[in-house]
């Protein structure tokens, strides 16, 4: 298939605004009218899984860390996850009944193939998320579930990420629902909430201006760091390395609860903190840490909603207004400015925002 940019200057632009559209089309292959999850070929047993063993690299990893949080606390199944070159050569016992789960945008990558392929051997059961139906990690799993996400060019994953997001939330429900952990009314309240969002998505990327002017300011500086809680955290994360991959510069990322334990000592007034906070249930300690770096100077920039930014924003160096979504979704939608703001430091400092150096889309060696 011919890609071309669509008007965008970068494929990187194309595949952020893609969003709302693609997920629209990921939920319309897994969800039926009437609201029920089906997975092809007879899917997953989740009765018959005692825990969830998940492998990936780069931002797929991300993805995993999300559907753990996910996982373990609406589906109450206990889950591992690791960075696929990790796993491969500890040779992890695995347990019977553990249902192994590979994530990969373009099914190809060789240690989650390894990662795989040692699953296999132990004769477990192996399930991949994944972008490329014909890839090999698609081929060699048991049961294969597309994304649906369409071609993605830009080296930095931006549309793969919230499809396999997608995915995984609705594996989620069903484990959920399977397992007596959610009744019928709260399955339809979710799925009800997921058709939702590529609206909502919609009136994030409306904030594009705000994050550009946000991101202009971020061009100045050497270091960055995110910091977010719970299932934040891994989005602090896909915040830091989408800006160090295509922009340059040195971005960390710290679950907040880890702030004094650490980054704090490096916080001046020359680094930009940015918070990623929700006004969910941590939100209150979030905001007690994004203190601590102000404090000593720290420069923040809080990405919330309405609410928590009526409630925290008094002293920060910027804001980015997210649109309200379900508290289950908050992963999804705070991906979007994970990417635009990294996205807008790249083209404010001309880097090669689609191939960035030393990088490659696909990481088919070891
Ligand atoms: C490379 C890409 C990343 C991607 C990672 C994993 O590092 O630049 O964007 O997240 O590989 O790739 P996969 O195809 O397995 O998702």
């Amino acid at each position: 298939t011919r890609v071309d940019k669509g008007g965008h200057k970068h494929f990187m632009a194309k595949e952020i605004a893609e969003q709302p559209g693609v997920i629209g089309q990921a939920l319309s292959h897994y969800v039926t009218d009437a609201g029920e999850i089906i997975l092809p070929d007879g899917g997953v047993d989740f009765t018959k899984i005692d825990r969830i063993t998940m492998v990936a690299c780069g931002t797929a990893f991300y993805a995993c860390l999300v559907a753990k949080y996910w996982f373990e606390q609406v589906a109450r199944i206990p889950v591992e996850v690791d960075v696929a070159s990790e796993f491969r050569y500890r040779e992890p016992p695995i347990p019977a009944n553990t249902l192994a789960l590979f994530v990969s945008q373009s099914g190809e990558t060789a240690d989650t193939l390894a990662a795989l392929r040692y699953c296999d051997g132990k004769a477990q059961r192996t399930l991949s998320v994944i972008n490329v139906p014909e890839s090999s990690i698609a081929r060699e799993s048991d049961l294969s579930l597309p994304i649906y996400a369409g071609v993605e060019v830009g080296v930095a994953s931006t549309k793969a990420f919230t499809c396999q997001l997608t995915v995984l939330i609705l594996l989620v429900l069903k484990a959920a629902h399977a397992r007596g952990e959610m009744d019928d009314a709260k399955l339809a309240d979710h799925i009800s909430a997921l058709r939702g969002l590529p609206s909502i998505i919609n009136t994030a990327l409306e904030q594009n201006e705000t994050m550009r002017e946000a991101a202009f300011k971020l061009s100045a500086a050497r270091d960055v760091l995110f910091l977010g809680r719970g299932k934040m955290y891994p989005l602090a994360l896909e915040g830091a390395l989408k800006l160090k991959e295509i922009s340059y510069i040195h971005a960390e990322a710290y679950a907040s609860g880890e702030l004094k334990h650490g980054p704090i000592a490096l916080v001046d007034e020359d680094v930009p903190v940015i918070v990623m906070a929700p006004r969910d249930a941590l939100f209150d300690k979030t905001v007690s840490n994004m203190q601590e770096v102000m404090a000593r100077n720290g420069k923040v920039i809080l990405i919330s909603d309405a609410e928590g930014l009526a409630e925290a924003s008094n002293g920060v160096w910027s804001t980015i207004e997210m649109p309200k979504v379900a508290d289950l979704l908050t992963p999804i939608l705070y991906a979007i400015p994970a990417q635009l703001l990294a996205y807008h430091t790249a083209v404010a400092k001309g880097t090669d925002v689609d191939q960035p150096r030393n990088l490659a889309k696909s990481v088919t060696v070891e």
